[in-house]
Protein backbone atom coordinates (compact mmCIF):
# COMPACT_ATOMS: atom_id res chain seq x y z
CA UNK A 1 0.00 0.00 0.00
CA UNK A 2 1.05 2.98 -0.95
CA UNK A 3 0.61 5.24 2.37
CA UNK A 4 1.76 8.67 0.47
CA UNK A 5 -1.18 7.96 -1.94
CA UNK A 6 -3.59 6.83 1.30
CA UNK A 7 -2.63 10.69 2.48
CA UNK A 8 -3.02 12.62 -0.85
CA UNK A 9 -6.20 10.89 -1.18
CA UNK A 10 -7.66 11.44 1.77
CA UNK A 11 -6.10 14.87 2.77
CA UNK A 12 -4.64 13.74 5.98
CA UNK A 13 -0.94 15.28 5.03
CA UNK A 14 0.31 18.42 6.70
CA UNK A 15 1.11 19.94 3.30
CA UNK A 16 -2.43 22.32 4.18
CA UNK A 17 -0.85 23.71 7.51
CA UNK A 18 -0.02 26.51 8.00
CA UNK A 19 3.92 26.69 7.41
CA UNK A 20 4.39 29.48 10.22
CA UNK A 21 4.09 27.87 13.10
CA UNK A 22 2.39 31.06 13.90
CA UNK A 23 -0.25 31.30 16.77
CA UNK A 24 -2.18 33.73 14.87
CA UNK A 25 -1.96 34.18 11.36
CA UNK A 26 -0.20 32.41 8.13
CA UNK A 27 2.43 35.49 7.95
CA UNK A 28 2.88 37.59 10.80
CA UNK A 29 5.45 36.09 12.62
CA UNK A 30 3.38 36.31 16.16
CA UNK A 31 4.41 34.14 18.82
CA UNK A 32 3.05 34.89 22.51
CA UNK A 33 5.08 32.83 25.10
CA UNK A 34 3.80 35.93 27.45
CA UNK A 35 0.05 34.07 27.63
CA UNK A 36 -0.77 32.42 30.77
CA UNK A 37 -2.63 29.64 29.81
CA UNK A 38 -4.56 27.40 32.61
CA UNK A 39 -3.54 23.79 32.65
CA UNK A 40 -5.33 22.66 35.51
CA UNK A 41 -8.47 21.34 33.99
CA UNK A 42 -6.74 18.76 31.08
CA UNK A 43 -5.40 15.84 33.37
CA UNK A 44 -1.29 17.57 33.32
CA UNK A 45 0.56 15.68 35.35
CA UNK A 46 2.81 19.20 36.55
CA UNK A 47 -0.40 20.77 37.34
CA UNK A 48 -3.30 18.12 37.99
CA UNK A 49 -0.26 15.50 39.88
CA UNK A 50 0.62 18.50 42.41
CA UNK A 51 -0.94 16.49 45.65
CA UNK A 52 0.10 13.24 44.44
CA UNK A 53 3.47 14.56 44.76
CA UNK A 54 3.80 17.66 46.99
CA UNK A 55 0.96 16.76 49.10
CA UNK A 56 -1.30 19.87 48.44
CA UNK A 57 -2.19 21.64 45.48
CA UNK A 58 -1.42 25.08 46.92
CA UNK A 59 1.63 25.35 45.22
CA UNK A 60 2.79 26.56 41.67
CA UNK A 61 4.17 23.89 39.83
CA UNK A 62 7.49 24.13 38.42
CA UNK A 63 8.71 20.66 38.62
CA UNK A 64 8.12 18.51 36.08
CA UNK A 65 9.80 18.94 32.05
CA UNK A 66 6.79 20.22 29.91
CA UNK A 67 6.15 23.72 29.33
CA UNK A 68 3.92 25.67 29.72
CA UNK A 69 3.38 27.42 26.36
CA UNK A 70 1.04 26.62 23.34
CA UNK A 71 2.76 23.93 20.83
CA UNK A 72 2.79 25.64 17.54
CA UNK A 73 -0.16 26.77 15.56
CA UNK A 74 1.03 24.62 12.72
CA UNK A 75 0.67 21.39 15.36
CA UNK A 76 -2.39 21.95 16.77
CA UNK A 77 -3.60 22.47 12.78
CA UNK A 78 -2.17 19.14 12.01
CA UNK A 79 -4.24 17.40 14.75
CA UNK A 80 -7.59 19.08 14.19
CA UNK A 81 -7.23 18.36 10.58
CA UNK A 82 -6.60 14.75 11.31
CA UNK A 83 -9.61 14.84 14.26
CA UNK A 84 -11.84 16.15 11.48
CA UNK A 85 -11.02 12.92 9.54
CA UNK A 86 -13.04 11.43 12.12
CA UNK A 87 -11.84 7.69 11.89
CA UNK A 88 -9.38 6.70 14.43
CA UNK A 89 -8.15 2.91 13.24
CA UNK A 90 -4.85 1.89 13.69
CA UNK A 91 -1.84 3.39 11.98
CA UNK A 92 0.63 3.15 9.84
CA UNK A 93 3.71 5.53 9.04
CA UNK A 94 4.21 7.15 5.70
CA UNK A 95 7.54 8.00 3.72
CA UNK A 96 6.86 11.43 4.16
CA UNK A 97 7.11 11.03 8.58
CA UNK A 98 10.68 9.44 7.72
CA UNK A 99 11.60 12.14 5.57
CA UNK A 100 10.55 15.10 8.02
CA UNK A 101 13.30 13.13 10.55
CA UNK A 102 15.70 12.93 7.97
CA UNK A 103 15.55 16.87 7.05
CA UNK A 104 15.05 17.72 10.72
CA UNK A 105 18.15 15.61 11.56
CA UNK A 106 19.98 16.26 8.81
CA UNK A 107 19.91 20.56 8.77
CA UNK A 108 19.72 20.94 12.37
CA UNK A 109 22.36 18.74 13.38
CA UNK A 110 24.34 17.94 11.01
CA UNK A 111 23.52 14.21 11.27
CA UNK A 112 23.14 12.11 7.96
CA UNK A 113 20.60 8.88 8.55
CA UNK A 114 18.96 6.74 6.11
CA UNK A 115 15.42 5.62 6.75
CA UNK A 116 16.10 2.02 7.80
CA UNK A 117 18.25 3.01 10.89
CA UNK A 118 14.65 4.24 12.12
CA UNK A 119 12.92 2.50 15.01
CA UNK A 120 10.00 4.06 16.03
CA UNK A 121 8.97 3.99 20.08
CA UNK A 122 6.77 5.90 21.99
CA UNK A 123 8.58 7.39 24.48
CA UNK A 124 12.78 8.04 24.86
CA UNK A 125 12.63 6.43 28.53
CA UNK A 126 10.75 3.24 26.79
CA UNK A 127 13.58 3.22 24.60
CA UNK A 128 16.12 3.34 26.93
CA UNK A 129 14.54 0.24 28.83
CA UNK A 130 14.29 -2.01 25.77
CA UNK A 131 17.61 -0.29 24.48
CA UNK A 132 19.32 -2.11 28.38
CA UNK A 133 17.20 -5.35 27.88
CA UNK A 134 18.33 -5.97 23.91
CA UNK A 135 22.04 -5.31 24.37
CA UNK A 136 22.55 -6.60 27.94
CA UNK A 137 21.96 -9.34 30.17
CA UNK A 138 21.01 -9.74 33.60
CA UNK A 139 23.94 -8.81 35.68
CA UNK A 140 25.71 -6.61 33.11
CA UNK A 141 27.34 -3.58 34.22
CA UNK A 142 25.66 -0.11 33.15
CA UNK A 143 27.39 3.21 33.53
CA UNK A 144 25.63 6.00 34.09
CA UNK A 145 27.04 10.14 35.15
CA UNK A 146 24.88 11.39 38.22
CA UNK A 147 23.34 13.92 38.91
CA UNK A 148 21.20 12.68 35.77
CA UNK A 149 17.26 12.34 35.00
CA UNK A 150 16.14 9.79 37.29
CA UNK A 151 14.81 7.24 34.90
CA UNK A 152 18.26 6.59 33.81
CA UNK A 153 19.01 4.65 36.91
CA UNK A 154 15.64 3.04 36.69
CA UNK A 155 16.00 1.78 33.50
CA UNK A 156 19.15 -0.16 34.80
CA UNK A 157 17.90 -1.81 38.24
CA UNK A 158 14.31 -2.65 36.44
CA UNK A 159 16.10 -4.74 34.15
CA UNK A 160 18.21 -6.09 36.64
CA UNK A 161 21.33 -5.04 35.49
CA UNK A 162 24.45 -3.54 38.17
CA UNK A 163 24.43 0.26 38.41
CA UNK A 164 28.07 2.06 37.66
CA UNK A 165 28.04 5.54 38.72
CA UNK A 166 30.59 8.28 37.91
CA UNK A 167 29.87 11.34 39.30
CA UNK A 168 30.15 14.49 37.11
CA UNK A 169 32.75 17.20 38.40
CA UNK A 170 31.21 20.58 39.57
CA UNK A 171 33.23 23.37 40.89
CA UNK A 172 29.84 25.38 41.37
CA UNK A 173 31.25 27.09 44.81
CA UNK A 174 34.60 27.94 43.10
CA UNK A 175 32.55 28.82 39.49
CA UNK A 176 34.37 32.02 39.08
CA UNK A 177 38.03 29.73 38.78
CA UNK A 178 36.63 27.16 36.18
CA UNK A 179 39.74 26.79 33.78
CA UNK A 180 37.48 25.54 30.85
CA UNK A 181 40.14 22.95 30.49
CA UNK A 182 39.10 19.95 27.37
CA UNK A 183 40.85 17.79 25.73
CA UNK A 184 40.79 16.83 22.07
CA UNK A 185 41.59 14.26 19.81
CA UNK A 186 43.40 15.88 16.61
CA UNK A 187 43.42 12.63 15.06
CA UNK A 188 41.97 9.46 16.92
CA UNK A 189 45.01 8.40 18.96
CA UNK A 190 46.87 11.84 20.77
CA UNK A 191 44.70 13.21 23.30
CA UNK A 192 45.66 17.01 23.66
CA UNK A 193 45.30 19.22 26.37
CA UNK A 194 43.79 22.46 25.25
CA UNK A 195 42.61 25.42 27.13
CA UNK A 196 38.78 26.08 25.35
CA UNK A 197 38.27 29.07 27.25
CA UNK A 198 36.03 30.32 24.53
CA UNK A 199 33.83 27.71 25.17
CA UNK A 200 31.25 26.51 27.90
CA UNK A 201 32.22 29.51 29.85
CA UNK A 202 31.62 29.50 34.25
CA UNK A 203 29.59 26.12 33.05
CA UNK A 204 30.13 24.61 36.71
CA UNK A 205 30.16 20.40 35.65
CA UNK A 206 32.46 18.76 33.77
CA UNK A 207 32.66 14.56 33.35
CA UNK A 208 35.64 13.01 35.43
CA UNK A 209 37.64 11.16 32.99
CA UNK A 210 40.15 9.71 35.39
CA UNK A 211 37.03 8.14 37.26
CA UNK A 212 34.86 6.56 34.16
CA UNK A 213 38.39 5.03 32.65
CA UNK A 214 38.92 3.58 36.43
CA UNK A 215 35.62 1.89 36.45
CA UNK A 216 34.53 1.01 32.76
CA UNK A 217 36.36 -2.73 33.25
CA UNK A 218 33.35 -4.71 32.07
CA UNK A 219 31.02 -2.16 31.75
CA UNK A 220 28.79 -3.24 28.50
CA UNK A 221 26.64 0.28 28.06
CA UNK A 222 26.96 3.95 28.98
CA UNK A 223 23.75 5.81 28.91
CA UNK A 224 24.52 9.35 28.05
CA UNK A 225 22.28 12.69 28.72
CA UNK A 226 23.98 14.87 25.80
CA UNK A 227 22.81 17.39 26.56
CA UNK A 228 22.74 16.54 30.34
CA UNK A 229 19.38 16.88 32.14
CA UNK A 230 19.48 18.15 35.18
CA UNK A 231 22.75 20.08 35.22
CA UNK A 232 22.57 22.22 31.65
CA UNK A 233 25.74 21.14 29.61
CA UNK A 234 26.00 20.64 26.18
CA UNK A 235 29.06 18.43 25.54
CA UNK A 236 31.48 19.38 23.46
CA UNK A 237 32.45 17.48 20.45
CA UNK A 238 36.20 17.31 22.38
CA UNK A 239 34.65 16.39 25.56
CA UNK A 240 32.39 13.55 23.44
CA UNK A 241 35.71 12.48 21.37
CA UNK A 242 37.30 11.66 24.66
CA UNK A 243 34.21 9.78 26.07
CA UNK A 244 33.76 8.03 22.96
CA UNK A 245 37.02 6.61 22.62
CA UNK A 246 37.17 5.34 26.20
CA UNK A 247 33.72 3.08 25.10
CA UNK A 248 35.85 2.17 21.69
CA UNK A 249 39.00 1.03 23.57
CA UNK A 250 37.07 -0.87 26.37
CA UNK A 251 34.16 -2.08 24.23
CA UNK A 252 31.35 -0.45 25.40
CA UNK A 253 28.31 0.58 23.46
CA UNK A 254 26.80 4.20 23.96
CA UNK A 255 22.90 5.13 24.40
CA UNK A 256 22.84 8.53 23.50
CA UNK A 257 20.22 10.26 24.69
CA UNK A 258 19.52 13.74 23.06
CA UNK A 259 15.90 14.58 23.60
CA UNK A 260 17.05 17.98 25.01
CA UNK A 261 19.12 18.18 21.80
CA UNK A 262 16.97 21.31 19.89
CA UNK A 263 17.00 23.81 22.75
CA UNK A 264 20.77 25.20 23.16
CA UNK A 265 21.45 28.53 24.32
CA UNK A 266 23.48 31.27 22.13
CA UNK A 267 27.11 30.47 21.79
CA UNK A 268 26.68 26.97 22.32
CA UNK A 269 26.50 23.90 19.35
CA UNK A 270 24.78 20.41 20.04
CA UNK A 271 26.79 17.57 19.14
CA UNK A 272 25.37 14.31 18.48
CA UNK A 273 27.33 11.74 19.66
CA UNK A 274 26.63 9.56 16.59
CA UNK A 275 27.87 12.31 13.86
CA UNK A 276 31.51 12.52 15.52
CA UNK A 277 32.66 9.59 13.29
CA UNK A 278 31.60 6.48 11.68
CA UNK A 279 33.09 4.68 14.40
CA UNK A 280 30.96 6.63 17.09
CA UNK A 281 27.80 6.16 14.90
CA UNK A 282 28.24 2.33 14.68
CA UNK A 283 29.31 1.90 18.91
CA UNK A 284 26.21 3.79 19.45
CA UNK A 285 22.05 3.98 19.98
CA UNK A 286 20.61 7.30 19.76
CA UNK A 287 17.29 8.82 21.02
CA UNK A 288 15.53 11.38 19.79
CA UNK A 289 12.05 13.18 20.06
CA UNK A 290 10.34 16.27 19.10
CA UNK A 291 8.00 16.28 22.50
CA UNK A 292 10.91 17.87 24.29
CA UNK A 293 11.42 20.39 21.42
CA UNK A 294 7.91 21.26 20.69
CA UNK A 295 5.65 20.31 23.99
CA UNK A 296 4.10 17.53 22.83
CA UNK A 297 5.21 14.66 25.42
CA UNK A 298 1.50 13.77 25.84
CA UNK A 299 1.02 12.62 22.39
CA UNK A 300 4.15 10.09 23.41
CA UNK A 301 6.07 9.95 20.28
CA UNK A 302 9.92 9.09 19.72
CA UNK A 303 12.70 7.36 17.40
CA UNK A 304 15.57 5.42 17.78
CA UNK A 305 18.42 5.83 15.73
CA UNK A 306 20.67 2.87 15.16
CA UNK A 307 22.71 2.23 12.20
CA UNK A 308 24.31 -1.23 13.04
CA UNK A 309 22.31 -3.82 12.38
CA UNK A 310 22.89 -6.19 14.67
CA UNK A 311 22.25 -3.75 17.55
CA UNK A 312 18.89 -2.64 15.14
CA UNK A 313 18.26 -6.02 15.15
CA UNK A 314 17.95 -6.86 18.91
CA UNK A 315 16.11 -3.67 19.71
CA UNK A 316 13.83 -4.15 16.81
CA UNK A 317 13.02 -8.02 18.20
CA UNK A 318 12.67 -6.76 21.72
CA UNK A 319 9.79 -3.91 20.26
CA UNK A 320 8.10 -6.54 18.35
CA UNK A 321 7.94 -9.13 21.17
CA UNK A 322 6.43 -6.30 23.18
CA UNK A 323 4.25 -5.88 20.25
CA UNK A 324 4.74 -1.76 20.49
CA UNK A 325 4.84 -0.42 16.94
CA UNK A 326 2.16 1.69 16.15
CA UNK A 327 1.82 5.46 16.41
CA UNK A 328 -1.02 7.34 18.13
CA UNK A 329 -2.92 9.13 15.14
CA UNK A 330 -2.05 12.64 16.29
CA UNK A 331 1.13 11.94 17.14
CA UNK A 332 1.85 11.08 13.26
CA UNK A 333 0.75 14.21 12.07
CA UNK A 334 2.15 16.11 15.11
CA UNK A 335 5.84 14.81 14.27
CA UNK A 336 5.69 15.62 10.65
CA UNK A 337 4.25 19.38 11.41
CA UNK A 338 6.73 20.16 13.80
CA UNK A 339 10.05 18.99 12.25
CA UNK A 340 8.59 20.34 8.58
CA UNK A 341 7.26 23.75 9.89
CA UNK A 342 7.59 24.11 13.23
CA UNK A 343 11.55 25.70 13.26
CA UNK A 344 10.73 29.35 13.32
CA UNK A 345 8.45 28.36 16.78
CA UNK A 346 11.64 26.67 17.82
CA UNK A 347 14.02 29.48 17.74
CA UNK A 348 11.53 32.07 19.04
CA UNK A 349 10.75 29.86 21.68
CA UNK A 350 14.51 29.03 22.76
CA UNK A 351 15.27 33.13 22.39
CA UNK A 352 12.12 33.38 25.35
CA UNK A 353 13.79 30.25 27.28
CA UNK A 354 17.41 32.27 26.95
CA UNK A 355 15.58 35.52 28.46
CA UNK A 356 13.90 33.67 31.10
CA UNK A 357 17.47 32.03 32.02
CA UNK A 358 19.36 35.61 32.16
CA UNK A 359 16.46 36.79 34.08
CA UNK A 360 16.29 33.95 37.03
CA UNK A 361 20.16 33.96 37.57
CA UNK A 362 19.66 38.01 37.77
CA UNK A 363 17.03 37.81 40.37
CA UNK A 364 18.97 34.97 42.32
CA UNK A 365 22.07 36.36 42.69
CA UNK A 366 20.45 39.81 43.68
CA UNK A 367 17.68 38.13 45.68
CA UNK A 368 18.47 34.96 46.98
CA UNK A 369 22.41 35.07 46.90
CA UNK A 370 21.94 31.91 49.17
CA UNK A 371 21.23 29.74 46.39
CA UNK A 372 24.29 28.53 43.95
CA UNK A 373 23.67 28.53 40.28
CA UNK A 374 24.53 29.01 37.01
CA UNK A 375 23.31 30.13 33.35
CA UNK A 376 22.54 26.65 31.81
CA UNK A 377 23.43 25.40 28.32
CA UNK A 378 20.48 23.73 27.24
CA UNK A 379 17.59 22.65 28.22
CA UNK A 380 14.45 24.71 30.16
CA UNK A 381 15.98 24.22 33.52
CA UNK A 382 17.92 25.33 36.22
CA UNK A 383 19.73 23.32 38.94
CA UNK A 384 19.42 25.18 42.37
CA UNK A 385 21.88 24.67 44.99
CA UNK A 386 20.35 25.23 48.32
CA UNK A 387 23.67 24.07 50.83
CA UNK A 388 24.42 27.31 51.81
CA UNK A 389 20.54 28.01 52.60
CA UNK A 390 19.88 24.91 55.61
CA UNK A 391 21.24 21.32 56.58
CA UNK A 392 20.06 19.12 53.45
CA UNK A 393 17.44 17.32 54.65
CA UNK A 394 13.37 17.42 54.39
CA UNK A 395 13.48 21.08 56.09
CA UNK A 396 14.18 22.43 52.46
CA UNK A 397 11.29 20.81 51.00
CA UNK A 398 8.80 21.60 53.73
CA UNK A 399 9.59 25.24 53.31
CA UNK A 400 8.91 25.13 49.50
CA UNK A 401 6.05 23.54 49.96
CA UNK A 402 4.47 24.81 53.00
CA UNK A 403 5.83 28.68 53.39
CA UNK A 404 7.10 29.34 49.41
CA UNK A 405 4.36 27.41 48.02
CA UNK A 406 6.02 26.48 45.13
CA UNK A 407 7.28 22.65 43.34
CA UNK A 408 10.17 21.95 42.67
CA UNK A 409 12.11 18.79 41.65
CA UNK A 410 14.07 17.25 44.75
CA UNK A 411 17.68 16.72 43.63
CA UNK A 412 17.84 14.03 45.73
CA UNK A 413 16.34 11.95 43.35
CA UNK A 414 19.31 12.31 40.61
CA UNK A 415 21.61 10.45 42.87
CA UNK A 416 24.99 11.46 43.61
CA UNK A 417 25.46 14.76 43.23
CA UNK A 418 22.19 15.61 43.61
CA UNK A 419 21.65 16.00 47.14
CA UNK A 420 20.97 19.61 48.66
CA UNK A 421 19.70 20.91 44.56
CA UNK A 422 16.17 21.77 43.47
CA UNK A 423 15.26 21.73 39.69
CA UNK A 424 13.47 24.85 38.71
CA UNK A 425 11.44 24.96 35.12
CA UNK A 426 11.71 28.22 33.49
CA UNK A 427 9.66 27.28 30.68
CA UNK A 428 6.32 29.46 31.21
CA UNK A 429 5.53 32.82 30.50
CA UNK A 430 8.14 35.57 32.65
CA UNK A 431 5.00 36.51 34.85
CA UNK A 432 4.55 33.10 36.31
CA UNK A 433 8.56 32.99 36.60
CA UNK A 434 8.45 35.92 38.21
CA UNK A 435 5.49 34.45 40.86
CA UNK A 436 7.72 31.03 41.42
CA UNK A 437 11.06 33.11 42.13
CA UNK A 438 9.30 35.02 44.69
CA UNK A 439 7.62 31.99 46.25
CA UNK A 440 11.56 30.41 46.24
CA UNK A 441 12.70 33.94 47.91
CA UNK A 442 10.04 33.52 50.66
CA UNK A 443 10.75 29.98 51.44
CA UNK A 444 14.61 30.54 52.03
CA UNK A 445 14.21 34.00 53.96
CA UNK A 446 12.19 31.68 56.56
CA UNK A 447 15.03 29.02 55.99
CA UNK A 448 17.35 31.42 57.15
CA UNK A 449 15.54 33.48 59.73
C1 LIG B 1 16.97 13.12 29.42
C2 LIG B 1 15.53 12.75 29.29
N1 LIG B 1 15.19 11.62 28.65
C3 LIG B 1 13.89 11.25 28.50
C4 LIG B 1 12.88 12.03 29.01
C5 LIG B 1 11.45 11.59 28.86
O1 LIG B 1 11.20 11.17 27.58
P1 LIG B 1 9.82 10.46 27.21
O2 LIG B 1 8.74 11.33 27.76
O3 LIG B 1 9.85 10.40 25.72
O4 LIG B 1 9.86 9.11 27.85
C6 LIG B 1 13.19 13.22 29.69
C7 LIG B 1 12.11 14.05 30.26
O5 LIG B 1 12.34 14.98 30.99
C8 LIG B 1 14.54 13.58 29.82
O6 LIG B 1 14.91 14.71 30.44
Amino acid sequence: MDFNECNKTNNLSTSNVDKSGDLSSSNSINFNFDEVNNRDNCFTRKWCGRSAIFGTSDVLPMWVADMDFKSPKCITDAIIERANHEIFGYTARPDTYDNAIINWLKNRHNLNITKDSIIYSPGVVTSLSIIVSSLSNVGDKIMILQPVYPPFAGVVTDNNRELVVSQLISNLDTKNSHQNTEYTSSNDENLVLEDNSNLNQAHPYSIDFDDIESKIKDVKLLILCNPHNPVGRVWTREELQRLGDICIKNDVTVISDEIHNDIIMSGNKHTSFASISEDFANISVTCMSPTKTFNLAGLQVSYIICKDIEKREKIQNEFSRLHLSDNNAFSLVALEASYNFGESWLDNMTQYIEKNFDFALDFINKNIPQIKTYKPESTYLMWLDFSDVSTCDDKISKALIEIGKIGLNSGANYGLGGECFYRLNIACPKETLVDGLNRIKKAVDYLIS
